[in-house]
């Protein structure tokens, strides 16, 4: 069977204080700065390369606008064979996002060269540990590939060797490597959540999604546990067993948990993610064109995964339980019907008018049994609506949930780990749209604030607790270049990681 393939991996990353005259490489990229003056810091590298750098920015060939690349050749005899200048924008608007995504635009470029040893030159006013976390992150994402099922043409080979150039005080040498530890970890698990979501819904039926999860997590030493049908309806997810219905795979509902010994009883996050591994519509069938994104319906559940991957292997020093259920969203003859009500483990009905609307039937679930098993602090993950992709695009998900102080926190950390999420409404009013002649709540809520009502849904099933809510339909899905590979994105391993880390503080 098909695991990880070896570009979702990423070998140790280097780091060292030597100047970029010691190292022996392939390819050095330095990021440079709009009016960045060749005279200063920069005289060595320019040096080395026989004043190319000068004389490209004299004429202006190179400017350091965003992403630019300038390649040229060491000359004055370095063990380095080629510099890449790579353009970073203005030195005042630096930050650990750009700085993150230069690395792997530049680690990209040199991979498409074929570079097997690869040095990143740190720069910039970015305080070192987080530079360095920031730079490995980026690299980290950067060894990813898509192209598994390609027998064989395949894309650019991964590097065999990455060093991150960062001066500063020997005795901080031990900080910096765990950062950039922290960095490979957080990258190469949203490495694996790209690769769950890229793949093909015949490949990852619910079973084998939790097969998956179960080898990714126990490598980490999370404890994993998968319901089967019987589990399920013992526990009485009914939004959950009616959306499988009409698939002749069974459901599973995954289980995981991080327990640290010594960790404080309170608080518990409990991450539940989205697992449908193709999403049909159901009877309220889609149409046939761009159908087939519908097989990366359980990104959600994929980040949910490989986050407790990487908080396991990163020894977070709190509880965290993860929820998953998964299953298809198929029209079979068994399936379920619009107009049926089906009745949830919290006890709550629902009149399902549009089978569609199948993400917040499972969530429901799913929210129930992680607060069931204790998690004080709730964050869902799902693509849940086409309204949260009209209302914000690709760039940002849309963000929900209640207090205000715990949806601030995870926009706050979101933004500072680079998967950005915007707050939206959840006025009372819109409850309103919800209402059914005949059991507790309709399933959708037409189409004005199509995202809004689908939160207001998941809302009846976390009462009480601090929880927030992620519609990832927008984000889950990179369009490629220069930063980003087509396909899964990973968005929110890397906000689930970091959440769980100052949750714990
Ligand atoms: N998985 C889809 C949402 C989606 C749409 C994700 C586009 C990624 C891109 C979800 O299950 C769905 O079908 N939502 C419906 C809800 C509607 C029937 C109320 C939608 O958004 O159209
Ligand atoms: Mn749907
Ligand atoms: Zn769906």
């Amino acid at each position: 069977m098909l695991r990880m393939s070896p570009t979702a991996v990423v070998p140790a990353l280097e780091v060292s204080g030597a100047s970029p005259a010691d190292v022996e490489a392939d390819l050095i990229a330095v990021p440079i700065f709009e009016s960045d003056d060749p005279a200063e810091d920069l005289r060595e590298l320019d040096g080395a390369t026989g004043n190319a750098l000068m004389r490209a920015l004299e004429s202006r060939e190179v400017e350091g606008r965003p992403y630019e690349i300038f390649l040229t050749p060491v000359t004055n005899g370095w063990r380095t064979g080629r510099i890449a200048f790579i353009g970073a924008g203005k030195r005042a608007d630096f930050t650990t996002e750009r700085l993150r995504k230069l690395a792997t635009a530049a680690a990209l470029q040199a991979r498409q060269r074929r570079v097997q040893r690869f040095a990143w030159l740190n720069r910039g006013d970015i305080p070192l540990p987080e530079a360095v976390q920031a730079a490995a992150e980026g690299l980290a994402l950067a060894a990813f590939s898509g192209d598994r099922y390609k027998s064989a043409e395949r894309a650019a080979p991964a590097l065999e060797e990455i060093l991150i150039l960062a001066g500063g005080p020997e005795d901080d040498r031990s900080a910096l490597e765990a950062r950039a530890e922290r960095g490979r970890i957080l990258g190469e698990s949203c490495n694996f959540a790209r690769e769950l979501a890229n793949e093909p819904s015949n490949v990852l039926t619910p079973s084998i999604f939790a097969e998956r999860a179960a080898d990714i997590c126990r490598a980490a030493g999370v404890t994993v546990e998968v319901l089967g049908e019987r589990e399920i309806a013992q526990l009485g997810m009914g939004l959950l067993l009616g959306v499988s219905r009409g698939s002749a795979e069974p459901p599973r509902v995954i289980v995981m948990r991080h327990s640290p010994p010594g960790a404080p009883a309170s608080p518990v996050l409990g991450l539940v993610g989205k697992g449908v591994t193709f999403d049909t519509g159901g009877i309220s069938i889609k149409p046939a064109d761009g159908m087939e994104r519908m097989k990366d319906d359980m990104a959600g559940g994929a980040a949910v995964i490989c986050a407790m991957r990487a908080i396991a292997l990163l020894n977070a020093p709190i509880n965290v339980i993860g929820v998953v259920p998964a299953t298809e969203n198929m029209p079979g003859s068994r399936a379920l019907k619009p107009g049926d009500v089906l009745t949830s483990a919290s006890g709550k009905t629902v009149e399902v008018i549009n089978t569609d609307a199948e993400g917040r039937l499972i969530l429901g679930d799913g929210l129930w049994y992680a607060k069931h098993l204790g998690a004080t602090h709730l964050v869902d993950v799902a693509t849940l609506t086409g309204a949260a992709v009209v209302a914000l695009g690709k760039v940002t998900s849309a963000l929900f949930g209640q207090p205000d102080e715990w949806v601030e926190i995870v926009r706050r950390t979101g933004q500072a780990a680079g998967d950005r999420c915007w707050p939206m409404p959840l006025y009372d009013e819109y409850a309103d749209q919800l209402r059914s002649e005949i059991a507790d709540l309709l399933n959708t809520g037409g189409r004005p604030a199509g995202s809004i009502t689908a939160a207001h849904f998941l809302q009846h099933f976390v009462n009480g607790v601090a929880w927030a809510h992620l519609d990832i339909a927008g984000t889950a899905w990179g369009a490629g270049k220069p930063y980003t590979p087509k396909g899964g994105s990973g968005f929110g391993v890397r906000l689930f990681v970091e959440l769980a880390r100052s949750l714990s503080r």
